[in-house]
């Protein structure tokens, strides 16, 4: 048994193609993509993964239809309310993510009660991404910092890493680990960008509403045989150094 990841964060595309394909319009793709959540959260809790992030809504999801950008609204809110019982019972601590002010309220209402009542959970912490990019996050940090430097509480040389990472809404949680995503793309689309400085980064072919239980063993087998050296040579690793 090799190194397991502490945190792993999952962009979870592929729902309009996999419906497409099946004849099927893309909120019936959406709402199997909630099934697909609700499997990889027990999974990875079953695996003792300390984190897990899942990139539901990004900052660049608002320039889709609006029926679909609404849709989506409903699903997470309803995933958040109709999980908490679950989550309760498996320890999970929900947190979010991202920038939740431009969410419709009764969505929010729901995922910051369900945030409140799963608050004393200690087998993982589920974090959702919504309304959540990389750069915005970042944006928001750098301005935080720059109206505590104007306002005299801050000098521009005491800004350091951790000072910086106080400051994304990803504060709280550790680094990620392991990036999984489906659906075929290689890419980040504004996912984690300064927390996966060291990821590993596993893409595979299968849709986001096929994702299952078997999937996320092969990635984390994947992830067991990489040698992560963290900018170290591999001698440095071996013998110490
Ligand atoms: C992922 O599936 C869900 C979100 C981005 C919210 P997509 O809706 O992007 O599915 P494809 O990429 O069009 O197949
Ligand atoms: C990434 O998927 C965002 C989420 C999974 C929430 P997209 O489908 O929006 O990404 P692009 O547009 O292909 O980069
Ligand atoms: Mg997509």
């Amino acid at each position: 048994m090799g190194n397991r990841p502490r945190h792993i964060g999952i962009i979870m595309d592929g729902n309009g193609r996999w419906a497409h394909a099946r004849g099927l319009d893309r909120a019936a793709g959406h709402a199997h993509g909630v099934q697909a959540a609700t499997g990889v959260y027990r999974a990875a809790c079953e695996r003792g993964i300390e984190h897990l992030t899942l990139f539901a809504f990004s900052h660049s999801n608002w320039k889709r239809p609006k029926d679909e950008v609404e849709m989506l609204m409903r699903l997470s809110g309803e995933f958040a309310a109709q999980s908490q019982a679950d989550w309760k019972a498996r320890g999970i601590r929900l947190q979010v993510i991202g920038e939740l002010d431009e969410l419709p309220t009764t969505v929010r209402r729901a995922i910051e009660a369900t945030v409140d009542a799963t608050s004393a959970g200690t087998a993982m912490v589920l974090t959702l991404a919504l309304d959540y990019g990389a750069r915005n996050d970042l944006l928001g940090a750098v301005r935080a910092l720059a109206a505590r430097a104007q306002a005299g509480l801050l000098l521009p040389e005491e800004i350091d890493e951790p000072l910086l990472r106080r400051e994304l809404t990803t504060g709280a949680i550790p680094d990620v680990d392991l990036i999984i995503r489906t659906g075929g793309e290689k890419r980040l689309s504004d996912f984690l960008m300064f927390e996966s400085a060291n990821a590993e980064l596993f893409f595979l072919e299968a849709m986001w509403p096929e994702f299952n239980e078997a999937m996320l063993d092969v990635a984390l087998e994947a992830f067991a045989r990489r040698q992560r050296r963290f900018g170290r040579t591999a001698e440095q690793l071996a013998y110490g150094g």
